[in-house]
């Protein structure tokens, strides 16, 4: 099975999640464009969505999904999404589409974060996939310093601008052997906008695309 037919999957898997008549979270990537793509045939199951980004928007219309905003809710049952890279305990890196700070808000909305991925995202340890950090740019050089005396090399993404018209590092070097703790210092740095450690807004269940099928891992059912 091809990576792309592993993502068709899970997102498919992913309709399990929506509960009827609910609004619910949508992330971005091309791994929610295929579940985006499967809740266009269940549509009318849904009242609509709030999305984590301009791409996700315009493809949910496409689709004829209403779209709401995230100040019109007061929480959502529910936010699917996909990962860079995701550990044993649910922790992931997200940003490789540069929507992590939306992700994030759109997490804190919902529940219950349900990641859909391919088997390739799952690691024990997070930081291999350079770490994306959205920053307002006159603060850039400082972080990109801070991470240096971390040990690690921020780079900044070339040509890219967030939704929200920010410029975008990703942070190589990193060994996040503590994602709450490393997540929770680099929010204090100013100039920092959002950092795509998701910890402290972890996936509480993960639906991981194998060529043996989709397996469900739930992070916190009794061991
Ligand atoms: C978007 O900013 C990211 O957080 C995505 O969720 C992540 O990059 C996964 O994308 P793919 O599904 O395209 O791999």
């Amino acid at each position: 099975m091809t990576q792309d037919e592993l993502k068709t999957l899970v997102g498919r898997a992913a309709l399990d999640f929506v509960p009827a008549g609910a609004v619910i979270g949508v992330g971005t990537g091309s791994t929610v464009n295929k579940f985006i793509d499967a809740l266009a045939t269940v549509r009318d199951r849904v009242a609509g969505a709030v999305s984590s980004s301009v791409q996700s928007t315009e493809r949910l219309r496409a689709h004829g999904i209403a779209v709401f905003e995230a100040n019109d809710v007061t929480g959502l049952p529910v936010y699917i999404d996909g990962a860079d890279e995701i550990d044993g305990h649910g922790r992931m890196i997200k940003g490789g589409g540069a929507a992590l700070t939306r992700e994030k808000i759109v997490a804190d909305l919902a529940e219950r974060f349900v990641c859909i991925a391919d088997a390739s995202k799952r690691v024990a340890v997070l930081g291999r996939f350079p770490l994306p950090v959205e920053v307002i740019d006159i603060a850039r050089e400082q972080v990109v310093r801070r991470f240096a005396s971390l040990g690690a090399r921020a780079v900044l993404r070339a040509g890219v601008i967030t939704d929200n018209g920010h410029p975008l590092l990703d942070v190589h070097g990193l060994a996040i052997t503590d994602p709450l703790a490393l997540e929770t210092e680099i929010n204090q740095w100013p100039g920092v906008v959002a950092v795509g450690i998701f910890a402290r807004h972890r996936a509480r269940v993960c639906l991981l695309g194998a060529p043996e099928g989709v397996q469900r891992i739930d992070y916190d059912a009794p061991a």
